[in-house]
């Protein structure tokens, strides 16, 4: 395991369009210090179409405040 479990990133961060702009731009550029000294590493190949899909779905995996839409 290199990076933070998606449900703990889930848990961090609210779910909002806010909060799906900043990590979708992390997913693309990279990023580093929020979880540890080890960096993420860039995607610049992924669309940030494709990144904000990807950052909504590991924000429903919060199960404390689990999404009105999910099953
Ligand atoms: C498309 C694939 C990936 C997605 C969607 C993804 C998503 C995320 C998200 C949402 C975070 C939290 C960022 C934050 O809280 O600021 C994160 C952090 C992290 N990811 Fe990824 N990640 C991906 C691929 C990778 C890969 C390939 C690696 C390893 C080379 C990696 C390593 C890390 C690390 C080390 C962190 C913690 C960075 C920090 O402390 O700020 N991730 N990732």
């Amino acid at each position: 395991m290199v990076g933070p479990a998606y449900t703990a990133v889930a848990e961090k961060y609210p779910q909002d369009q806010n909060t799906v702009n900043m990590l979708s731009q992390k997913v693309i550029n990279g990023g580093s210090g929020v979880w540890g000294a080890v960096p993420m590493a860039p995607h610049p190949a992924i669309p940030l179409a494709d990144a904000n899909k990807i950052v909504k779905y590991i924000l429903t995996l919060n199960s404390k405040s689990p999404p009105a839409n999910s099953k």
